[in-house]
């Protein structure tokens, strides 16, 4: 089949990657890709969020299904759109409806699906710019740290963690009066702190059943030790030592299975992935967002360990047989370190050369902002600039190919964690072949 998948990131080179390596596909487009992914197809220069270029490239060239790697196209209803205009309606989304989006879209929305649902989460409250001083008194009498969070969509940028009152207070007010959040900061809500270690777990769902695909840990902060701000993710390993059998039953039966009834009960259209990021919170899991897609760099980490077909499973979610699928994953550690620009999450220079001195065959190197200059040299175009992914039998293996490869790749100003999954190491689960 023809498709076009949709995205820039690494999660989407990864993507690429493994969709090329299947029977089942024709020609692969990507809107707008990086200088990887032009590797496994066409890179094509849409504007992701103009539905109506998409309809009309995807008719062109006669796609027949629409992978969705982000989250503002489904928010913004591009299952929606194509679902209304009948001459592309034909052509199959991987990806929510709107409607389903918005278990990502806005974060009250998601806590009033989970207390509705009884799925265990941190309690609450919102405020908006009518009420600016209850939320001021509200954190006036409770005790730290405070979690201060848009409604929004806000880019992975939109959580503040605060360890003090006049600090919190301040960066409450300011999402109002500074407007420091955009459209996202409309509604701000305030959420008890939950203590543990996080975890990933995203399922594929045709709308009423789904498989859980393996789980990821992400190293969200930009510095060593978990320090500084968040970005959109500094590395990843999947399989999780934490996440034994017991773990994820619990978390089956807690969040996933009625997070899959609410979506059947309230009728969304959902096909596609749901990603779950669970706290660990002394053994009982709680969530702490959806969201309405694959997780970066989760993908980089997830999508290497799965064997099987991921065309068979994009149409068994299309076909609402996602029951049928056998989801074959290979037991192996995957780490991915992701390479990013100095300066980022905030000012970062791009178009600076990149010198992949090619000793990488014992890696996957997935691109995000990367493109080609007018002699085709890879160049960097973004703050995340590309993520290097290695599989070893044990955690520590997967890490150190990394990170060799890495000693190989350069360009100015490279920027990377030297500590992903160091936590998880030196325990006595990795000395034991989960
Ligand atoms: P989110 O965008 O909701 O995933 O939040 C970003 C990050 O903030 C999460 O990955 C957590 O590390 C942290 N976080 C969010 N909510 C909470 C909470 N209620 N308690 C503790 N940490 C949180
Ligand atoms: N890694 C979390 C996310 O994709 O938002």
């Amino acid at each position: 089949m023809n498709v076009l998948l949709i995205g820039s990131g690494g999660r989407e080179h990864a993507l690429a990657w493994k969709m090329a390596q299947s029977n089942l596909l024709n020609k692969l487009y990507i809107a707008p890709g990086n200088g990887g992914t032009s590797d496994f197809g066409v890179n094509v220069d849409i504007d992701i969020n103009d539905f109506e270029m998409l309809k009309d490239f995807s008719l062109q060239e006669n796609i027949q299904l629409i992978v969705v790697g982000p989250e503002v196209p489904l928010v913004k209803g591009i299952s929606n759109y194509f679902n209304q205009h009948f001459e592309v309606s034909h052509i199959d989304i991987i990806g929510p409806s709107k409607e389903g989006a918005m278990l990502e879209g806005s974060k009250q929305l998601a806590k009033e699906f989970m207390s509705k649902y009884n799925i265990p989460t941190a309690s609450f409250k919102t405020f908006s710019v009518d009420t600016i001083q209850e939320g001021i008194d509200f954190i006036t009498h409770t005790n730290p740290p405070y979690v201060i969070k848009a409604d929004g969509l806000a880019g992975g940028k939109g959580v503040i963690i605060s360890l003090e009152k006049n600090d919190a207070i301040k960066h409450f007010s300011d999402i109002f009066t500074d407007n420091t959040f955009g459209d996202a900061g409309d509604k701000v809500l305030i959420e008890q702190f939950l203590t543990g270690i996080e975890l990933s777990v995203i399922i594929a769902t045709d709308g009423k059943s789904y498989i859980i695909l393996p789980e990821a840990k992400d190293y969200k902060r930009i510095g060593v030790g978990d320090t500084g701000p968040n970005t959109g993710g500094m590395g990843a390993v999947s399989p999780v030592p934490f996440a034994d059998k017991a773990f994820m039953a619990k978390a089956e039966e807690l969040i996933i299975k009625p997070t899959m009834r609410g979506i059947i009960e309230e009728r969304l259209d959902y096909k596609g992935f749901l990603f779950i990021g669970i706290m660990n919170c002394d053994g009982d899991p709680y969530v702490i967002e959806y969201n309405c897609r694959l997780g970066d760099p989760e993908t980089q980490v997830i999508i290497p360990r799965i064997e099987s077909d991921i065309i068979e499973l994009f149409e068994r979610i299309i076909s609402g047989s996602i029951d049928e699928y056998v989801l074959n994953v290979n037991p192996d550690f995957a780490a991915t370190v992701v390479l990013v620009s100095e300066g980022y999450p905030n000012e970062y220079e791009t178009h600076l050369p990149i010198i992949d001195s090619q000793t990488t065959q014992n890696s996957l190197v997935f691109h995000a902002g990367t493109t080609k200059d007018v002699n085709d040299n890879l160049i960097t175009n973004g703050g995340r600039v590309m993520s290097v992914t290695s599989m070893g039998e044990y955690l520590k293996q997967a890490l150190d190919v990394s990170y060799y490869t890495i000693d190989h790749i350069s360009f100015k100003n490279m920027y990377y964690r030297k500590d992903i999954g160091q936590d998880l190491l030196n325990k006595k689960t990795d000395s034991i072949k989960l």
